[in-house]
């Protein structure tokens, strides 16, 4: 990718003629590590089952990605990095030659249109389930489940025990995600996003109710973020720091996640990563109910503003106003967006506008056909 902005997109002065002002921040082109993003409306990644079950992608989902290629950053779903470990059934994945030659489809459909595009690259450690996989066990860094059930193809499946890692299953797992790495690369990607949020592998053995470790993968928070490390040393060594972004969630419960300290782990992830020079850094602030919740919230968001050096792209519960005023306020570089981009194929046109927003239908999120996934009405076809 270059620094150009195509024909078909305006310019940056062309483009604040016709921006209302409550949301021009949003569409200053930011500096990305290697690339230029032309906005600062960022697809969020978005699991929404449209592969096979083989984790290839599918045709629906170059019409999909091209939809949305007008975002500063197309973030894919997440993509397996290793066989055996799905937890949704028809999530995709980056470790065989026909997923990479799929997603490269993709990839040439998005850049056709100027678009820049990162692959989320993931492992879902505890959250893969036997029966998605052959019976294959699942890992985590220790033995200890999530609560409840997991949403399969096959119904509701409670999850299991994982097995604990050894030291060689973790840089086994290292190399996996280098590879997934290099094969993004190879399917024409611009960059990937490592997955360190959510409850999945990384987060896994970054919080501490779910690492239980006693030996240099467990304890203290240096131990804890030792295999997330790893994995960020491998891949920008692989593939580069600027063509690398992360993405943490440190207060998010989902998948049973809790932290001791989540303040105390972001500061010191903010201030370690730093040194890392990674395209961006992506953090969730995970909206909490109640003014306990939200001032937690605000410590952990401070600590990465405060403390990280580079980009940081905020996420979760944004408008097109309060995102623009959280650039303007130095709070982020970027936003980005989930549900409001599942309805909203050309959501920057329509911040730009102040148009209306189409409402999202959740029943259709993680079904596998067209309806709910390609067919959400552009702004004209609104109109
Ligand atoms: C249908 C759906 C699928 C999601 N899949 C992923 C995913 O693959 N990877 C990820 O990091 N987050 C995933 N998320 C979380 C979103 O990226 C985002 O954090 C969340 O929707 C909050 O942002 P929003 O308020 O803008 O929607 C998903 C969320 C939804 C609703």
């Amino acid at each position: 990718m270059s620094t150009d902005y195509p024909s078909a997109h305006p310019t940056p002065s062309e483009a604040a003629e016709q921006i209302k002002p409550e949301v021009a921040a949003l569409f200053n082109p930011l500096k990305l590590g290697d690339y230029t993003a032309r906005n600062r409306v960022f697809l969020a990644p978005l699991t929404r089952c449209r592969n096979t079950k083989d984790h290839v992608p599918t045709e629906m989902m170059n019409t999909y990605y091209t939809q949305r290629s007008g975002a500063g950053l197309v973030i894919t779903e997440c993509t397996l990095v290793a066989p055996k470990s799905s937890a949704f059934g028809t999530d995709p994945g980056i470790y065989s030659e026909e997923q990479i030659a799929a997603w490269k489809n993709i990839t040439e459909s998005v850049h056709a249109e100027g678009g820049l595009i990162f692959m989320q690259i993931w492992h879902p450690g505890r959250a893969a389930h036997p029966e998605l996989n052959d019976g294959v066990e699942s890992i985590s860094s220790s033995a200890l489940r999530i609560e409840g059930d997991a949403h399969t193809p096959m119904g509701r499946l409670e999850y299991t025990v994982p097995r604990a890692m050894t030291v060689d299953e973790i840089k086994g797992a290292v190399e996996a995600y280098v590879q997934a790495a290099k094969n993004a690369m190879e399917a024409g990607f611009d960059g990937v996003e490592i997955h360190g949020a959510n409850g999945y592998l990384i987060d896994q053995f970054l919080r501490s109710s779910a690492n239980q470790r006693t030996d240099e993968y467990g304890g203290s928070v240096e131990n804890r973020m030792r295999f997330l490390l790893e994995v960020v040393q491998g891949v920008t060594q692989a593939i580069g720091s600027g063509k690398t972004g992360l993405r943490l969630s440190p207060i998010n419960a989902f998948n049973s996640m809790k932290d001791e300290d989540p303040v105390g782990l972001s500061q010191t992830l903010a201030k370690t990563l730093s040194d890392h020079d990674l395209a961006y850094l992506h953090v969730i602030r995970s909206n909490i109910a109640g003014s306990e919740g939200q001032e937690h919230q605000k410590a952990v968001v401070a600590a990465f503003t405060e403390h990280y050096t580079g980009n940081v792209v905020l996420n979760c519960d944004f408008g097109g106003k309060e995102g623009n005023d959280t650039i303007l306020n130095d709070k982020a570089d970027a936003i980005a967006y989930g549900v409001p981009y599942i309805a909203n194929p050309d959501l920057p046109e329509r911040f730009k506008a102040g148009a209306a927003l189409n409402e999202p239908n959740p029943k259709t999120f993680y079904t596998t056909d067209a309806t709910g996934y390609i067919d959400y009405p552009f702004m004209d076809e609104s109109a």
